[in-house]
């Protein structure tokens, strides 16, 4: 690993308190404070609470398709050892209310959307209990007699333009297409892909009069207790959620999903708590899937290889009225030069699972097509891949015009090659053997949108002269607990065994949550702005101009005093709210985190067997906050990438819709084998237009492109061109 000299995150040209601070601790790879709970097991997880006279609940999933549940022939399993009940209500059974508003529950409607849409809960004294009566619950149904459409390519599947979006259209991509002195114009496919978080999704719910409390596993907890709130007709007010620990999400737990609207009817019902856990499968089967993508890649360029034009145009899937459309073109956008564009994206209805966001939706798997479709281009041209890049690095947005805030993309395609040695590739495949295995090198460019969320933060400086900053902002495994200590630690001149941080809870001052790579710097930039305004208390209580306070160790020093905290707060605690919301720093630029991978692959000559060597990432996102933290978000994105690369595919059976590889046995994520030595590389970048903290999204930036290093990488090695994710050997071969 490589991280900058602790003084180059301190260049002159910033003027954020951050950099004034004398503290030292932003931007230090220090570990996470939480990381000894989770190793070794006392971090309480939502399903390990302790709650007395805890009933469980197994949730029961739809074996049709499409139609309707006629029966459920409740009596039988209800006089079964321990059951204590069997729940059908149409709240708990609706999909997950990612981006959709709720309807009020209507008790016995039992409409069913895809296969393995869960209809039903059964509760009983204790797990096993409860999972025999579920699978021996008998349902009756009434298939729909309309034909389902389970296939996006299939005729019975209706198509039409991603809601809410307009196609970015600039001049004459056609004509720019016929004039071009290079045209590129291929079809790449990308299969669905699961979430596969570690930690199932588990609630435990319990009331107390008309107040709810879930301990349920979600990643941005003021929105999921509105959308509780909205799936039971109650006021968000009466529900609290509790999640100090969650177990990774990858845009899973975005939403609730059924086992928290069951588990919170249940309780109710039977006045005790309820805990209802996904098994691994219901989790495969019915939370959230990627969708699968057909993208058509059209690239335009002259004598030189600049881009006179460029199409992206791609065909996605999601459930009837769904409003989520995997937004391939997203990078697209702002990434390269090439006025004649035409960018859209069409979504076919079909019965599959929701389709929702997956890590980095979006980019992660339009930018893995655009930049092998890049590569066919640095081909055709003979250029080398990081020149073409470099070549096509526009001034401004095309067709719209907006200017580009920070952008180290450049920076990261020189610095990534020079680490990784690009020198040492030889542009024509098939030149390097090595026994059974041809070598080739591969890269790609990386690019993912900023987004700075609304949020709220309190950070009190306490009368014993430590801190504590309290938010609702979650931890998914990314950090959160160290970042946020630092920043108030480096702001309040406190060490860091002086700053407590509580997260996950509702109670607390609602954060960002985590999500969309914006949690670290909007919650951050709200702990941020609450100690802006406890430093102006300070420097008042002190009698000093802001300017002239010093902060470092508890003591507060300026206009020539200095006093320890709890001798200038008097015995008294010190407590401020900071807030953040969107228009807060300048938006009128293209904000995003940029970034370049570099692959070295081996592929077996007579199995098609491919292993990633190495890979050697270079990225650039604004401030670094904790350069531990950053460079495990990359590390984990580009194994991400090695999945989306060579092994991660959901299979559906075209005949009735169901799910075929649900579990982690059959889904294949990388393993440690699968994991080479992987180089990350973080560049030194501030960025005032994108938050207070001058840092952007860093969170899904490893894995935009990531997978398109790879399959370019094949290339090199073995000249095979294969436009079909994964690249598994059978198409290699
Ligand atoms: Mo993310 S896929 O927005 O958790």
């Amino acid at each position: 690993m490589r991280l900058p000299q602790d003084d180059t995150f301190n260049s002159p040209d910033t003027t954020n308190l951050l950099d004034r601070g004398s503290q030292g601790v932003i931007a230090k790879p220090l570990d996470r404070p939480e990381g000894p709970l989770k190793v070794s097991g006392s971090a309480t997880y939502s399903a390990e609470w302790k709650s007395d006279h805890c009933a469980e609940g197994v949730l029961v999933l739809a074996s049709i398709a499409q139609g309707t549940v006629k029966t459920i022939h409740k009596d039988a399993v209800l006089s079964m050892p321990g059951v204590l009940a069997v729940l059908a209500d149409e709240a708990m059974t609706r999909r997950s209310t990612q981006g959709t508003a709720g309807e009020a529950p209507v008790q016995g409607v039992q409409t069913v959307e895809y296969f393995a849409q869960p209809i039903a809960l059964v509760v009983a004294e204790n797990f096993e209990q409860a999972r025999d009566a579920a699978l021996t619950l008998e349902v009756e149904y009434a298939p729909s007699d309309t034909p389902v459409a389970f296939d996006p390519e299939s005729a019975d599947a209706e198509v039409e333009l991603a809601p809410d979006t307009e196609p970015v259209e600039g001049g004459d991509l056609d004509q720019a297409m016929r004039d071009a002195a290079f045209a590129i114009d291929v079809e790449y496919e990308t299969p669905g892909h699961a979430s596969a978080a570690m930690e199932p999704h588990a609630t435990i719910a319990q009331w107390k009069g008309d107040d709810l409390v879930l301990h349920g596993s979600y990643q941005m907890l003021s929105y999921n207790v509105k959308e509780i709130a909205d799936c039971l007709s109650m006021a968000p007010e009466n529900v609290r959620i509790i999640a100090p620990y969650v177990g990774g999400g990858f845009g899973s737990k975005l939403g609730i999903t059924h086992e928290a609207v069951a588990a919170a009817i249940a309780s109710k019902q039977l006045a005790r708590p309820v805990r209802v856990v996904m098994t691994r499968q219901q989790v495969f089967e019915t939370v959230m899937r990627r969708s699968e993508t057909r993208q058509r890649i059209r690239l335009a360029a002259d004598e030189t290889g600049k881009l006179i034009g460029l199409g992206h145009e791609a065909l996605v899937s999601n459930l009837p009225d769904e409003e989520f459309a995997e937004p391939v073109t997203q990078a697209t956008e702002f990434l390269y030069s090439g006025e004649n564009r035409l960018l859209k994206v069409d979504v076919a209805r079909i019965s599959r699972m929701t389709a929702g966001s997956v890590r980095a939706p979006g980019e992660a798997v339009g930018m893995q097509v655009l930049e092998a479709a890049m590569d066919e281009l640095a081909q055709a041209t003979g250029i080398d891949p990081v020149e073409l890049r470099k070549h096509n690095i526009a001034d401004k947005v095309p067709v719209e015009g907006t200017p580009y805030s920070s952008r180290m993309l450049a920076e990261a395609l020189d610095q990534g090659a020079k680490a990784f040695g690009w020198d040492q590739r030889r542009p024509k495949p098939c030149q390097t053997r090595e026994g059974d295995w041809w070598i080739g090198m591969g890269m790609a460019s990386a690019a993912r949108v900023n987004m700075l969320v609304e949020a709220e933060a309190r950070v009190t400086l306490k009368a014993d002269g430590t801190a504590l900053v309290e938010t609702d902002q979650t931890d998914i495994g990314t950090g959160s607990y160290a970042i946020l200590g630092q920043i108030a630690g480096e702001m309040l001149g406190l060490p860091i065994d002086r700053v407590k941080v509580l997260l996950g809870d509702t109670s607390l001052p609602a954060g960002a949550g985590s999500g969309g790579s914006f949690g670290a710097i909007s919650t951050g930039s709200a702990v941020l702005r609450a100690c802006e305004m406890i430093r102006e208390k300070l420097a008042k209580a002190l009698g000093c101009t802001e300017d002239a306070l010093e902060l470092k160790d508890g003591l507060a020093s300026g206009g020539g005093k200095s006093r320890a905290y709890p001798d200038l707060l008097a015995g008294k605690d010190l407590a401020e709210t900071g807030s953040i919301k969107p228009g807060d720093t300048a938006d009128d630029f293209s904000q995003a985190s940029y970034g370049a991978f570099f692959a070295e692959v081996a592929v077996n000559a007579f199995t098609g067997e491919t292993r990633v060597r190495r890979m050697t990432g270079a990225f650039g996102f604004g401030r670094v906050l904790n350069a531990k933290t950053a460079r495990s978000q990359c590390l984990g994105g580009m194994v991400w990438g090695i999945g989306s690369a060579l092994t991660e595919e959901l299979a559906f059976d075209l005949r009735d819709g169901h799910l075929v590889n649900h579990d982690l046995a059959e889904y294949h994520v990388p393993v440690h084998a699968d994991v080479p030595a992987i180089e990350v590389i973080l560049l030194e970048e501030r960025d005032a237009a994108a938050s207070p903290l001058q840092a952007k999204g860093v969170g899904e930036l490893g894995i935009c492109g990531a997978a398109g290093s790879i399959a370019n990488a094949v290339y090199n090695a073995c000249g095979a061109r294969v436009r079909s994710f994964p690249l598994t050997l059978d198409k290699i071969i």
